[in-house]
């Protein structure tokens, strides 16, 4: 009898919606019978609607509000909600991507209700345990059936951990997605008319351990204000947020090194990207990003430490710490010998999403 596979695609965040885009148009171009949830965890026009309109993205087809909360909570109420939508929808298999309250929510969620997961983004490892998302990534892997490691060394990571699934490597969504969207934005965005600055670094910070903490978010603040190249600075609401409680931002604003300006959509950010001299980030997706060959940008990641060595490997990511003396010797040293040696994406060459729904549509 012919069996038609019916495929809950979950996302809930910012990168989770850039990630999965190349997927959803994959599913959409073959016809696939799917449907979106969000789970609303971002609901800022600029951190969920944008992406929508610019990624070409049907609508959710549900909504779920959860918005912000204490991690407990925000992931109760997503496990709540996405348990009462997938008993309506009834899906074959839940589909989630990354590390976020989300991903592991609608983990934990279909697993319960017996309904197969497939985790794209699996096997990343930190091994930093004051990270939420290193819980989240950790736990979704083991409920997952299908494990979506982008590199040999993430799917190595599973293996050794003796998950249950079955792990393929496919490459990172987030390269078909740059591939594909960059010629577009290069036309649509003018975003490089409202610079303050002909040359810039490109900064951005919001990862939990770091902006929360008043200590790491002052380093933060003296590492933009220092940095030898003039910063634009697209500030998440999180740290907007932290650097007025911990009243920094009038140092940051009022410096004249840094431009701050709100989160950004898709097609600006990645004209930002193409056109900036170097990033200074927590992002994990922005580590992957800059190894795009149309991108190819070196990165300094303000972390301890990265679930993304694969791109230390190949030259473009360089993990220095929060400390500004040893961040700001890097960066000097960078700009004084304009190295620029780097190797291909580990990532893949941009068609992980056609790659992931082959594995989904083989019967099993
Ligand atoms: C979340 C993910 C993180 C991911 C990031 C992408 C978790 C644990 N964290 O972090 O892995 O890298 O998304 O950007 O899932 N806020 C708004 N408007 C919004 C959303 C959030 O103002 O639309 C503010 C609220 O003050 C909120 C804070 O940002 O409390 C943090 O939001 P939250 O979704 O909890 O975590 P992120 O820091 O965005
Ligand atoms: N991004 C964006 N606008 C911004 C900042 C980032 O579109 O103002 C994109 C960026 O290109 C990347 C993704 O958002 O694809 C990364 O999201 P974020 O850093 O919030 O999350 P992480 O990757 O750390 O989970």
């Amino acid at each position: 009898m012919y069996f038609r596979l019916m495929i809950s695609v979950v996302v809930g965040t910012r990168p989770e919606i850039i990630k999965m885009a190349p997927i959803i148009l994959e599913l959409k171009r073959r016809n696939t019978n799917f449907r979106i949830v969000h789970t609303g965890q971002h609901y800022d026009l600029e951190l969920s609607q944008i992406f929508f309109e610019e990624l070409g993205l049907p609508h959710p087809d549900h909504l779920l509000e959860v918005g912000s909360g204490t991690q407990a909570h925000q992931t109760a109420t997503a496990l709540i909600r996405l348990e009462e939508v997938f008993m309506e929808q009834e899906p074959d298999l839940v589909l989630v991507e990354g590390d976020t309250n989300t991903v592991l929510a609608g983990a934990l969620a279909a697993a319960k209700l017996e309904i197969d997961v497939g985790h794209v983004e699996a096997g990343l490892r930190s091994r930093d345990l004051r990270m939420p998302e290193e819980h989240n990534r950790r736990l979704t892997d083991h409920i997952s059936k299908h494990l979506f490691a982008p590199t040999e060394w993430s799917a190595s990571n599973l293996k050794s951990e003796g998950v249950w699934g079955d792990v393929h490597v496919v490459g990172n969504t987030v390269i078909d997605a740059c591939i594909r969207y960059l010629p577009l934005a290069t036309q649509k965005s003018e975003v490089l008319e409202r610079l303050e600055f002909d040359q810039f670094a490109l900064a951005t910070a919001h990862r939990a351990e770091n902006v929360d903490d008043p200590a790491v978010l002052k380093n933060i603040v003296q590492i933009l204000v220092d940095c030898p190249a003039p910063v634009v600075y697209p500030l998440h609401p999180r740290t907007e947020k932290m650097l007025k409680e911990q009243e920094m931002w009038e140092e940051l604003s009022g410096s004249g090194n840094v431009q701050i300006i709100p989160p950004v959509g898709y097609f600006d950010f990645l004209v930002l990207m193409k056109n900036c001299s170097f990033i200074l980030t927590d992002s994990g997706g922005i580590q992957e990003e800059v190894t795009a060959p149309n991108l190819m940008k070196k990165v300094f990641v303000l972390r301890l430490s990265t679930e993304r060595p694969e791109a230390v490997e190949t030259g473009h990511a360089e993990v220095v710490g929060l400390e500004p003396g040893r961040v700001l010797e890097s960066v000097r040293a960078f700009l004084e010998s304009k190295e620029m040696r780097m190797g291909e994406s580990p990532y893949g060459t941009g068609n992980s999403g056609r790659k992931i729904v082959d594995i989904l549509e083989t019967p099993q």
